[in-house]
């Protein structure tokens, strides 16, 4: 089969390493990893890695997974904080632990464990910009006792659309035919602390199986989540719907949602065949991915399919 990856906006870092990898007949979780790290570490990335915006105390939280669509193994971290490379860190949790996902303070520990590379994650004009949030929107008081205060309320400046809340999705299928698939994370900006996303949650942010294809997610975790719309996806093309059938299935279901956050969400996917679809609910503006195929000397930006809930 013709390999190809698919990445979207926030991969443009990465997409042309992962895609020379990829050329040169490298697996495609090496690829998607050494992809996802030039991410991270781009502190022009404002929703992934170093550079990522921080939750509501101020503090930047990581989620990354990955999975290998020929076992099932996958490994993830959730609320990783202090390290620049999450998606390595999960890496590590799939191939080092008897576990599939570690959240905070676990995470943190297995990171040190494995020698995983230290950074402080909250660059300053992120800190500068919540600090002018801090400034303007509590009172005197609450300012007083920070952190002690009700951060229910606050929480919904998470749902600000002016502030960041991407992910970078990386789907490869590679020389062995094999699919994989990787996610990074800072997620939403001005989060509750210790809220996770769909990007660390298998089946919700990404999955891949190489007998059919994988899916990914950006924007809105919660609805992901919900609908568990990646490995709907794949589960689709498994019970006989072409990839264009299972996206459309897919979207059916977040159709479904009723109450809590619906907002914008973008549906990726690769087949077994090495055909692509990238879909975008609820769109602001025109949203844009990278595709590199088999053949063609360096990725091209496509425009995403845009569907209104
Ligand atoms: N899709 C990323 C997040 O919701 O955290």
């Amino acid at each position: 089969m013709a390999r190809i990856l698919v990445t979207n906006n926030e991969g443009t870092p990465g997409v042309g390493t992962a895609a020379r990898m990829l050329a040169a007949g490298s697996g495609g979780l090496d690829a998607i990893e050494a992809g996802i790290r030039l991410v991270e570490a781009d502190t022009t990335i404002r929703s992934v890695g170093r550079g990522g915006w921080p939750n509501l105390l101020g503090e930047v939280e990581l989620d990354a997974a990955m999975i290998d669509g020929n076992s099932f193994r996958s490994g993830a971290v959730g609320a990783l904080k202090g390290y620049l490379h999450p998606i390595s860190v999960a890496r590590a949790v799939m191939e080092r632990l008897p576990h599939e996902m570690l959240v905070g303070e676990g995470a943190a520990r297995f990171a040190n464990e494995i020698g995983a590379e230290t950074a402080d994650n909250l660059i300053p004009d992120s800190e500068r910009v919540w600090r002018q949030w801090f400034e303007e929107t509590l009172s005197p008081a609450e300012r007083a006792r920070w952190p002690d205060v009700d951060l229910t309320a606050l929480c919904q400046q998470a749902i600000d659309p002016e502030k960041g809340m991407d992910t970078t999705v990386f789907l490869s299928l590679d020389a062995q035919s094999e699919i994989m698939a990787g996610v990074s994370t800072s997620g939403w900006a001005w989060k509750y602390p210790g809220r996770l996303g769909d990007s660390p949650i298998i089946g919700a942010g990404c999955y891949a199986d190489t007998r059919y294809g994988a899916a990914a997610c950006t924007g809105t975790g919660e609805m992901a989540i919900r609908a568990g719309t990646s490995r709907a996806i794949v589960l689709y093309m498994k019970m006989g719907l072409s990839l264009a059938a299972a996206v459309d299935e897919a979207i059916d279901d977040l159709r479904r949602l009723r109450g809590g956050l619906i907002q914008r969400l973008t549906l990726h996917a690769i087949d077994c065949d090495g055909d692509h679809r990238v879909v975008t609910v609820n769109a602001e503006g025109q949203p844009s991915y990278w595709l590199w195929r088999e053949g063609d000397e360096a990725p091209r930006a496509e425009p995403a399919e845009v569907v209104a809930l």
